[in-house]
């Protein structure tokens, strides 16, 4: 199942809101449809976004009607503020951003369509590269996983949130085709219910056991001993190790830890900030409060009802037993080990 796919002039998104109910592509023609696609988490998870976003530079590239080099940049900058503006928390997307606008200056001045050319070149190698990244991921990550073992994830790391194989979920499938016998418990994860709609569905499409709980039953789990290990992905890793991901993950490490169970976070090098001390630093979005009054469109809170609606957590890096990235694996203290892998690109 592509997420996203790049035809002729346009770019087609999968609408992950309407999974798994129904498979649909959305026909982005500019720009602008592919940041409401974004902000609308029709394309969701940090490398999915990063990778959207680029290919929508293309797009709004595409739709400038300058010859002049010095304005061509300048349009281009202003429509990479724009989707970067988008989604606040997975750093992805400004690092994909930043990496095409590099590309663009490093090309030189030239005449638009051969910079839309050298545009797309670098949006395909995004995306490229994060699919070969994440197979090399469920490569190294997959040795942290015994044979049998019973997996807690949350949210969706998994294809639908990558350019494919996904993060979590990669690390899940490499056991698989390692020859291990392996089982999943997907939280539900509310308010958007990405463990449920989407992480559920792409294991039960595989033939992974899973098992969907909802998101307050996980400690019950732990304490009954039907949980192995916890992995999960992230939007964003400050150099400490302080991880950011889907609401709820935080809750997850503290009961992993009470319970002497490994929390894995499995995430690309591009997901890790390397300008952020702590994750004290990392923006984290506040989304409508609709989203938690209501489920699937039905009311289910009062009207008028107070909500605070959180994206993303802050897992701090001390209940985190090992980062597995593209890079290699790391273990704490991760001021070092991050760095060490930034330098030397361990394991490539
Ligand atoms: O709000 P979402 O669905 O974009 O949140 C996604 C997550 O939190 C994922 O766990 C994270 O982006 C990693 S995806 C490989």
């Amino acid at each position: 199942m592509e997420t996203m796919r790049w035809e002729g002039r346009e770019f087609l998104i999968l609408d992950q809101t309407r999974l798994p109910g129904s498979v649909e592509y959305i026909r982005c023609r500019d720009h602008l449809a592919v940041a409401e696609a974004i902000k609308r988490l029709s394309v969701r998870g940090a490398p999915a976004i990063g990778a959207a976003a680029a290919y929508g530079l293309v797009l709004g590239a595409m739709g400038l009607e300058t010859d002049d080099p010095g304005e061509f940049l300048a349009g281009v900058e202003r429509i990479a503020a724009h989707l970067s503006s988008t989604r606040p928390t997975a750093v992805n997307l400004n690092w994909a951003l930043g990496r095409m606008l590099a590309g663009l200056r490093s090309a030189g001045p030239g005449k638009p369509e051969e910079l839309i050319r050298v545009m797309l070149r670098e949006a395909d190698g995004i995306y490229r590269e994060d699919l070969e990244g994440n197979k090399k991921m469920g490569r190294l990550g997959q040795e942290l996983i015994p044979d049998g073992a019973r997996i807690l994830t949350h949210c969706n790391a998994g294809a639908l949130a990558t350019a494919g194989y996904g993060t979590a979920l990669g690390v899940i499938r490499a056991a698989r085709e390692a020859g291990k016998k392996v089982s999943v418990y997907a939280g539900e994860t509310r308010p958007l219910l990405q463990g449920a709609r989407l992480t559920a569905w792409e294991m039960a499409r595989e033939g992974i056991p899973v098992t969907l709980i909802t998101d307050n039953m996980a400690g019950y789990l732990m304490a009954r001993g039907m949980v192995d290990l916890v992995v999960v992905g992230a939007d964003r890793i400050a150099s400490n190790g302080d991880a950011a991901n889907k609401i709820g993950t935080y809750g997850l490490a503290v009961l992993a830890r009470e319970h002497g169970l490994p929390f894995y976070v499995a995430a690309p090098f591009s997901t890790v900030d390397m300008n952020l001390r702590s994750g004290a630093g990392i923006p984290i979005e506040e989304r409508s409060p609709e989203e938690v009054t209501h489920i699937a469109g039905v009311r289910v809170a009062p009207e008028g009802v107070r909500v605070w609606n959180p994206a993303f957590d802050v897992t701090p890096a001390r209940l985190i037993s090992a980062i597995i990235t593209d890079r290699g694996v790391v273990r704490p203290p991760y001021e070092k080990s991050l760095r060490e892998i930034m330098k030397e690109g361990i394991g490539d």
